[in-house]
């Protein structure tokens, strides 16, 4: 395949690529060797000046809960323990069942790969005694692994030490093939607890020599610093860069004397961040009284200490969050304006938070458009990072590993005012 005339996030100028088998070949300046371009090659893609991106990375998302808004019920008070509650009598109605929870999830990974999502970490639950849904999940990474690489993580949404089999179910999870090992401290019966899990879900990713990926301190409370056991575990077990803290809502409540203390900790272990926006603004600070807390985690104070922060959609209509579709352009948005982020050096590079920041929590080795990486790219619409937030950029194109998955027409902008004088 040739990909003639993009443009690269680095570089305003245009460029041909050529893929090779599954991998970027070469990248040059465009028609610098037009004898080598055989006119008639089907598998040229002209983009036409479009930014070629790596593709989108949804650091955080849960695929065995999407496309289940109101089963069995609504969620009523909007809040993350009733939606928590409402999964559980999911649950129990026997409501998870293997060819359901696949057909959604796939649905779910579709509209995410048709909004130029290439990778997803996927949590799943596993406090459910027939592990069901990691079983379809599993099923669901082979179906499309075509068109989206799917990382798994094993997810005890009801407490490894709050559930009588918490810590069985966990292990048998990474037996069955589960990437990632999960944690939720914050939802233990006491602080105690929550580190006691903390130490269960690193002495199981040690045995598994596995990533692991903690939903840490979703909650609204300032009390709730279990972000600072991760760090120190991490460094305890020569596991630094290897753990992500995902959600991390307390940090929004934390005092400015303890983030002074914290920030440090964090950058000694690096630490990496999933943050989700659009979820956790829907989520957090019900009943608080005024001004409303935002309960997104502090991006900015953590991307100007170093720290590796992507963002992710998090829920597909679920109990947690009514809508979601992937769009990850959508949630960078929210992210940038909650965390006071519309500043000209970031809108620079804001892709980022949702390509290499993604890709680095993941620890995906062979992400990027450069000569030897593996041919994973997405075209845009756009000019750079600014204009594809600033315009919600289409995908015109998804590749992945060489192969074209699939190809849109760019749209005809019409001008509405046109016929009438300035
Ligand atoms: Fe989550």
């Amino acid at each position: 395949m040739l990909i003639t005339n993009a443009r690269l996030r680095s570089t305003s100028r245009l460029v041909d690529v050529t893929v090779e088998g599954c991998r970027f070949a070469r990248i040059a300046p465009a028609n610098e060797e037009p004898a080598e371009r055989p006119a008639e090659r089907e598998d040229v893609l002209d983009a036409q000046g479009a930014l070629l991106c790596a593709p989108f990375v949804d650091a955080h998302m849960h695929l065995d809960y999407a496309n289940t808004v109101g089963q069995p019920r609504m969620n009523e008070s909007g809040t993350l323990f009733e939606a928590i509650g409402i999964w559980a009598d999911h649950k129990a109605q026997g409501l998870v069942q293997r060819e359901r929870v696949i057909e959604r999830a796939v649905d779910a990974v579709r509209s995410e790969a048709g909004n130029g999502v290439g990778f997803i970490r996927t949590h799943v639950d596993v406090t459910e005694p027939g592990l069901t849904a990691l079983d379809a999940i599993l099923e669901v990474k082979d179906r499309v692994r075509d068109w989206c690489g799917i990382q798994v993580v094993a997810f005890p949404q009801n407490g490894i030490l709050a559930h009588p089999q918490g810590t069985e179910l966990m292990a048998e999870a990474m037996r069955r093939g589960a990437d990632v090992v999960g944690g939720i401290p914050h939802f233990e019966r006491t602080r105690e607890a929550g580190v006691a899990s903390l130490r269960r879900v690193f002495d199981l990713a040690e045995r598994h020599d596995a990533l692991i990926d903690v939903h840490c301190d979703e909650i609204d409370d300032e009390q709730s610093r279990f972000v600072e056991v991760l760090a120190d575990l991490a460094i305890e077990r020569g596991m630094q860069g290897r753990v992500t803290a995902s959600h991390a809502v307390a940090m929004a409540y934390y005092q400015a004397g303890y983030m002074a203390k914290l920030l440090p900790e964090l950058v000694a272990a690096d630490m990496r961040f999933a943050v989700n926006p659009t979820e956790n603004l829907q989520l957090q600070g019900w009943g608080a009284p005024a001004p409303m807390p935002r309960g997104v985690a502090p991006i900015r104070e953590l991307t100007e200490a170093g720290l590796n922060v992507a963002l992710g959609q998090d829920s597909i209509a679920d109990p947690w969050y009514p809508i979601g579709e992937g769009d990850l352009l959508r949630v960078l948005e929210s992210g940038l304006h909650v965390a006071h982020m519309l500043t000209e050096p970031v809108l620079r590079r804001c892709l980022d938070l949702i390509t290499v920041n993604g890709a680095k929590n993941l620890g995906l080795e062979d992400y990027g458009i450069h000569e030897g990486a593996r041919a994973d790219a997405i075209l845009l619409d756009a000019d750079d990072d600014k204009s594809a937030l600033r315009h919600h950029a289409d995908v015109l194109a998804s590749i992945r590993g060489g192969s074209l998955v699939f190809r849109r027409a760019r749209r005809e902008l019409l001008d509405p005012m046109e016929g009438f004088a300035a």
